[in-house]
């Protein structure tokens, strides 16, 4: 499917027209919510010197090797096999979306959507900006309704 097929696809799932540039969306307006402001300078800091850390590619090994074991998956084949009959996966809380631009090349048939409350989901589609199948969204509230509303598969990598 080409991009703008993934993107018509993308706002079927939010039920919604989304401010789109490129690989990033957004859903949301930002929460008033004083905690969820918290979350967001807390997480936009780390996020910011995990971009700049030297060790970031063995940080994101490791981050993936853990995740295969938290879920339950012999092996990277083995999740490739299990992504194989989803169609639209969302990484809630994806951070700066290494995981779900694992997700994109494992699956590259599915619809592939990160979302994070904090400025990490602009550095993640910037990160991944070439994968036509992958998409950035900072959003709040809308991760659990369009999770309902689309029967779409949530792939938790808190
Ligand atoms: C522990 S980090 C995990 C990031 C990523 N999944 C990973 O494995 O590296 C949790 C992420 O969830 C995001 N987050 C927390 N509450 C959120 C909310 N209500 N809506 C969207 N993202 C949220 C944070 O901004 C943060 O980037």
């Amino acid at each position: 499917m080409s991009r703008a097929q993934f993107v018509d696809k993308l706002e079927r799932v939010f039920e919604a027209k989304l401010a789109i540039a490129g690989n990033f969306a957004i859903a949301d307006e930002t929460s008033a919510d004083s905690n969820q402001q918290q979350t967001n300078d807390v997480f936009s800091e780390k996020w910011d010197r995990h971009e700049r850390s030297d060790e970031k590619e063995r940080l994101d090994e490791f981050q993936r090797e853990w995740y295969l074991k938290l879920y339950g998956f012999a092996s990277e084949d083995a999740l490739r096999e299990y992504l194989a009959g989803c169609d639209v996966v969302i990484d809630a809380g994806c951070g700066l979306g290494y995981k779900a631009a694992w997700f994109a090349r494992l699956a590259p048939h599915a619809l592939v959507i990160g979302m994070d409350y904090s400025d990490a989901a602009l550095q993640a589609a910037q990160n991944y900006a070439t994968l036509a199948n992958l998409f950035s969204c900072v959003a709040t509230s809308r991760v659990p309704a369009c999770a309902m509303a689309a029967s779409i598969t949530p792939v938790a990598t808190r």
